[in-house]
């Protein structure tokens, strides 16, 4: 038997209970996982709530979709992993337990330098905010960009990288307290996104010009004032929806807006591949490696925790990167 935190249908943090489960054995093509370190998103909470739309799963589940640690047993047909291997997955559900059975085209193996709780705490993060700087749009040195709660785990990296990358960040938080992190990320300016008008701000912080792409992970709140934040030919990148989905709107307002570019990306479509995951993993490994992103899991919680992780994450605590050690 192992533990797990499952759900027993959708719904508030009350939903979550820690059980036992049988584990079986893994079957052609599958790995047995003792993980050692899990990470929180939150997608997590997405898949817990919903009851319609991308992220209704079916009852019950085990939450959870990135974990690290080391392989127990390989089953038939597996090759290039070996019981011993220190190794991490991203966007397979099924995270928050002891062990798991996964297949092994979803693994990465682990280099020394980066710890199992590192690894955690950066496939998803890491590897979305890799996609958004360098292949949604291609950022360098002196354009500027405006990153929505940037202050949050995918916030803080994205910053982290873009200032790396050369590039002039203004950030947006929801609370004076969350300002420093902000700017400890890598923001040049930072702006709160709930009192007065942003768009306002970012326009005279950006001489009216307006920015060359709009991160926009907050959504139904932000997003027709982030279009506005765009100068001419900008991109809006919406790729998250904290505040609630984006309601349909007339794609005519983006020719109005300066002829702006809109991409609504995923991180599944680009972890599809196994091969194309692997190279993206290892683009964040190596950017933690010469410093461009730092990953510290400072927050991490017992895997019978989570209920009260996903309450912080609720109430929007500064958690920035949080795992759950089993
Ligand atoms: N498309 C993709 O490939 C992809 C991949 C990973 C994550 N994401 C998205 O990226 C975003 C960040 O994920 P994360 O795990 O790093 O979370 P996070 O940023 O640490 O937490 C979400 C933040 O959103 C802000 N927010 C604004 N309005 C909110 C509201 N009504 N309720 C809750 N939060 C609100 C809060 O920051 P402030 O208090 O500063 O406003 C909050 O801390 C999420 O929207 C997630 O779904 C997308």
């Amino acid at each position: 038997m192992i533990k797990v935190v499952q759900t027993t249908g959708p719904g508030g943090i009350d939903v979550l209970e820690f059980a036992s489960v049988e584990l079986g054995t893994p079957a052609s093509g599958e790995v047995l996982l003792r993980q050692t370190a899990i990470g929180v998103n939150l997608i997590d909470l997405y898949h817990r709530t919903a009851t319609e739309g991308q992220y209704a799963i079916p009852h019950p589940a085990v939450l959870g979709v990135e974990a690290a640690g080391v392989i127990e047993t390989v089953g038939p047909d597996v090759s290039g992993f070996e019981p011993g291997d220190r190794a991490a997955y991203c966007m397979v559900r099924g995270a928050y337990a002891q062990k798991r059975l996964i297949p092994a085209a979803r693994l990465v193996k682990l280099p020394d330098f980066i710890s199992d709780e590192q690894a955690a705490a950066c496939l998803v993060k890491g590897i979305t905010a890799y996609y958004l700087l360098h292949r949604i749009y291609p950022v360098g040195p002196g354009d500027t960009l405006l990153v929505h709660a940037a202050a949050g785990g995918v916030g803080q990296m994205l910053c982290q990288w873009a200032k790396h990358l050369g590039a002039i960040v203004i950030g947006t938080v929801g609370s004076h307290d969350k300002m420093p992190i902000a700017a400890a990320a890598g923001c040049g300016h930072v702006i709160l996104h709930n009192q007065g008008d942003f768009s306002a701000q970012v326009k005279a912080l950006t001489a009216g010009r307006g920015v060359d792409v709009a991160y926009d992970s907050i959504g139904k709140d932000t997003f027709s004032g982030s279009l506005d934040c765009l100068r001419p030919l900008g991109v809006m990148v919406s790729y998250g929806q904290a505040s609630g989905a984006v309601p349909p709107f007339d794609i005519g307002v983006l020719a109005q807006k300066g002829s702006v570019f809109l991409a609504k990306p995923t991180l599944a479509t680009f972890v599809q591949d196994p091969a194309e995951f692997r190279q993206l993993a290892d683009q964040v490994f190596q950017a933690i490696r010469r410093g461009a992103i730092r990953v510290d899991a400072g927050h991490r919680r017992g895997l019978s925790d989570a209920a009260s992780v996903h309450a912080d994450l609720e109430s929007r605590k500064p958690l920035g990167s949080v795992v759950l050690v089993p």
